[in-house]
């Protein structure tokens, strides 16, 4: 044969590879940033760089859908490079952005302004969300030319108290999103629900931790994963459910999925492996909204993630200052804590221990989130013509979580003195090593791209479109000629 002699930018040599369904030990050779080949090492083009994997697994890189890098706003708590960095460490190639920096991503300029800054900083490729809100309902074909993954919708208050809008502008936001097809991920806690508790709490003087949970029961987010669901139903929008909390809203999830909404959901470590029981010990540490729930709703949550009820893993990383996170009075505390770098490492001991698969972990962690935001196959998976981002991961490490030691500002997390069992050793975006040794690549800082540009989303089914507010208001609709 007359093949010309292909030189890779490199090989990787010895590893075990994990796919959505099996693990497989082949060399992988990388060109130009993408996925050249994969097969025996024999079969490997020449490269210019060779890396030894032998002894670790080579994932497809982490999606972290929902992390907070505060990037323009607040410095003191992260910023897009100590944000990216620290997904650099944790094995997560693409993050996308929550839209509650100041000012709140809502309009062409403040998005193009955090463009800028993301990659002029980034270290991985992101997706960059905007607020869906009362006031930026008409900036909705403005923020989709600007370039955004998707659209955030606040039902509740939380960290920016961003406004949430009204059941009735949340149906015509619906409405105007819908036929564009892009996916809108949804703080999804009732909000009148838990202000009218969190009110008569404070009224009585509790400032204990635990009333932060008790002003936010999981009815809170229940109804409002109903609600939110029903809306999609009737108008074909595609919605996602951020920080599943709670057994309780399983249901109106599943119950939604099998009438056929696009509705996908995500839960996060907290969810998992904290509870209740943390509070008093953690105190203002564990305030994260939705709450870390009574014990009970792990199981469930777990098993929900492996039938595939709950589709992917998210962090929801949340960094705020160490002062933001201790002070006494729990209604005082900014609520969050940072993520994105412990995920991997916790998840891939969790699923050793509850005797789940490497395969199911790159479900949860890279295929769904891709599919779900119409990025695969380009990211999400190890095939040929995908995007090389990988996490080299050593699973059979034991070591214990230090927040001294984290790359995120916000150096104060509930993971602190956790034990794991795995820890990713580099990170590669686009066959560029992000982190390489347990090292930051300085030279990778800038190297990470919007991802909007690859998004695929399918035509959306929609619903009931004669009846919209733009339908029913009309002139030659309203006009009794
Ligand atoms: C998030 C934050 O700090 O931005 N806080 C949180 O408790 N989860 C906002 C959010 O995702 O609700
Ligand atoms: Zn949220």
């Amino acid at each position: 044969m007359t093949t010309p002699d292909i030189i890779a930018d490199l090989v990787i040599h010895g590893g075990t590879i994990v796919s959505p369904d099996t693990e497989y030990k082949a060399s992988i050779a990388i060109k130009g940033g993408t996925i050249l080949a994969i097969g025996g090492r024999t079969a490997m083009p020449k490269a210019v760089d060779y890396l030894d994997a032998t002894g670790l697994h080579i994932l497809p890189g982490a999606i972290d859908v929902h992390v907070h890098f505060r990037d323009p706003g607040y410095p003191q708590k992260e910023d897009f490079a100590s944000g990216t960095a620290a997904a650099a460490f944790g094995g997560v190639t693409t993050v996308f952005d929550m839209p509650n920096t100041l000012p709140a991503i809502s309009d062409a300029k403040s998005l193009a302004d955090k463009h800028a800054i993301a990659s002029a900083k980034a270290h991985v490729d992101y997706g960059l969300y905007a607020v869906l809100g009362e006031d930026s309902l008409a900036n909705v074909d403005e923020l989709i030319e600007g370039g955004i993954i998707g659209f955030k919708l606040y039902m509740g208050n939380t960290f920016g108290r961003i406004p949430s809008p009204t059941t009735g502008a949340m149906l015509e936001a619906f409405e105007i999103v819908a036929p564009t097809g892009k996916r809108i991920s949804l703080h999804a806690e009732t909000n009148s629900i838990m202000e009218r508790r969190e009110a008569r709490l404070r009224q009585m003087g509790r400032t204990d931790p635990l009333a932060h949970l008790a002003a936010r029961p999981a009815v809170v987010a229940t109804e409002a994963v109903a609600r939110a669901a029903i809306l999609a139903e009737w108008t074909g929008a595609r919605i996602h459910v951020l920080h599943i909390s709670s057994a309780a809203e399983l249901r109106p999830l599943a119950e939604a999925k099998a009438r056929g909404v696009d509705i996908t959901g995500e839960t996060c470590p907290q969810y998992l492996l904290l509870s209740s029981d943390d509070y008093e010990a953690m105190r203002g540490v564990i305030r994260v909204n939705p709450p870390v729930r009574e014990a009970e709703n792990q199981d469930p949550i777990w098993r929900a993630l492996v039938d595939g009820t709950i589709d992917m893993i998210a962090t929801d990383h949340a960094p705020h200052a160490p002062e933001e996170k201790t002070r006494e009075d729990i209604w005082t505390v900014d609520c969050g804590f940072p993520g994105v770098e412990t995920q991997m490492p916790l998840m891939l001991t969790e699923i050793a221990r509850r005797k789940a698969s490497l395969s199911d972990y790159v479900r949860w962690s890279a295929e769904n989130p891709a599919k779900a935001w119409g990025l695969f196959p380009k990211k999400g998976t190890l095939m040929v013509g995908s995007d090389a981002d990988i996490a080299i991961v050593d699973t059979d490490l034991q070591w214990t979580i230090n927040d001294a030691a984290i790359q995120s500002r916000a150096k104060i997390s509930p993971w602190h003195g956790m034990k794991a069992t795995a820890l990713p050793v580099h990170t590669i975006v686009r066959g560029r090593f992000a982190m390489k040794d347990r090292r930051l690549q300085d030279d990778a800082r800038g190297w990470g791209r919007s991802v909007h540009a690859i998004q695929a989303m399918p035509p959306a089914e929609l619903r009931n479109t004669d009846q919209t507010m733009a339908a029913v208001t009309s002139p030659r609709r309203s006009s009794v000629a």
